[in-house]
């Protein structure tokens, strides 16, 4: 199993680019089915979750090219029906083909996807809104649904998910009629992805409300989009000027996306400076603990980012409480992190974090993608070596994050 080897104690300087957001790419390589034409895509990070969306697009007949970070996809002739199984039980993400290849062909097969273990992942909003579109949808082992005519519908989502919103969006942009999507999901993502369908000739409105509506459209026409920068990837590198005391400067971030998380930054002793696309984040000696920190769906504290505000906390100067409201299973870290010397006390959703004087280096395990990344913050802070084993959950959403923190004075390497 591979591991990242880090050396703590170094001070973190530099520049760091922010790559594309996984979680943007991967709902719009979903939608390149919906055009039946060549789409082209720029700012794709280079992901382990997007190379799995495209080896999905080409089993279903999608003819796909990958020049760095563009990509571009043809889906003229789609030969197959059914997502591969082994494939989609390596990322959430393959549920969202269910609505991009029902929309597109009338039918999909496809069993529960797989992804990050933290929490039970119910796809229950998904299915009842295709199944209000006009989808027959079976459940028998696989995940069969059917239907040649969707029909534009309102639909009330019980709560904002993210992965239902969008397959409900691309399950209608073909489908005859309006669809009104109400208790949307607000995320930054869910507006990337409307902006895509609309390159490509789609009527979507109202992304980043609680309404969204779509329009149906007969045809959508070929499109060039570039997706928007990790607003999760920044949060991450902004933790890691934040617990080796350094300075960062991130490029290429979008400003708006990040409010839920700038101001927690600020509460812990941080300086942050923004420009445009630009934010600067310097850091204090020994951060000051932040009393509270509840995740919520957007604009609120983003879960994603939960993880490494948590490892960050571990030193801080007084007591963190955490009440991670989004997945229930999502606290797999703190076992590691109490391993590297850290005093973090849980109760169902809460987490209590009493700051320590520092952590001492010692092996851990990654259990999921944002509880690796923790992890690694951790080992930058803590005194001596600290081997994080399963990197492999971390490569599936991070584009080099071992290098980049390389190239901004870690001594951290992979073994
Ligand atoms: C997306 O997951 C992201 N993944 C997650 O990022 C992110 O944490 C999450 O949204 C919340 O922001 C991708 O975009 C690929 P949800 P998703 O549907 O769509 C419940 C990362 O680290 N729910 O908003 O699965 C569910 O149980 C990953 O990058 C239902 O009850 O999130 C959970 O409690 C992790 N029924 C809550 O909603 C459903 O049908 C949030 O789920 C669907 C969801």
């Amino acid at each position: 199993m591979l591991l990242y080897r880090i050396v703590g104690g170094n001070r973190l300087n530099g520049n760091i680019k922010v790559e594309g957001a996984k979680n943007a790419v991967l709902p719009i390589l979903a939608a390149t089915i919906l055009n039946g034409g060549e789409s082209i895509i720029e700012n794709v990070p280079a992901l382990n979750d997007v190379e799995t969306m495209l080896e999905i697009l080409k089993k279903l007949g999608c003819r796909v090219s990958h020049q760095d970070n563009t990509v571009t996809v043809d889906s003229s002739s789609i030969t197959s029906n059914e997502i591969p199984t082994v494939l989609v039980k390596r990322m959430r993400s393959s549920i969202i083909l269910l609505g991009s290849l029902l929309g597109r062909t009338g039918k999909v097969i496809s069993n529960y996807p797989g992804g990050c273990a933290i929490g039970v992942r119910p796809i229950d909003l998904h299915l009842k809104g295709l199944r209000l579109l006009g989808a027959h949808v079976e459940m028998h082992g696989q995940i069969v649904c059917q239907g040649k005519e969707l029909t534009g519908t309102e639909i009330q989502l019980d709560y904002p998910s993210v992965g239902a919103t969008e397959n409900i969006m691309l399950a209608a942009v073909l489908a005859k009629g309006t669809t009104l999507i109400r208790n949307a999901a607000k995320e930054p993502e869910i507006a990337d992805l409307q902006g895509f369908l609309n390159a490509m000739g789609a009527k979507v409105y109202g992304a980043g409300n609680h309404i969204i509506r779509i329009e149906g459209v007969e045809k959508l026409h070929n499109c060039r989009y570039t997706v928007m920068p990790d607003r999760i990837a920044a949060a991450t590198y902004m933790a890691a000027a934040a617990v080796s005391g350094g300075e960062i400067n991130l490029e290429n971030v979008v400003v708006e996306h990040l409010h839920p998380v700038l101001d927690k930054f600020r509460e812990s002793g941080c300086v942050l400076q923004t420009n445009c696309s630009r934010l600067r984040v310097t850091a204090p000696g020994r951060l000051k603990a932040i009393d509270l920190i509840r995740t919520l769906p957007y604009p609120g504290f983003p879960t994603d980012a939960q993880p490494q505000m948590m490892a960050a906390m571990c030193t801080a100067h007084g007591t963190s409480i955490f009440v991670e409201n989004i997945f229930e299973n999502r606290y797999r870290h703190i076992d590691e992190l109490i391993k590297l010397g850290a005093d973090i006390k849980v109760d169902g959703r809460i987490a209590v974090v009493r700051g320590v004087p520092r952590l001492s280096g010692a092996q851990v395990s990654a259990k999921d993608l944002r509880g690796g990344a923790a992890l690694v913050l951790a080992g930058l802070m803590a005194e001596g070596v600290t081997e994080v084993e399963g990197i492999e959950h971390i490569d599936r959403g991070y584009e080099n994050l071992g290098q980049k923190l390389k190239n901004l004075g870690a001594d951290i390497t992979m073994a």
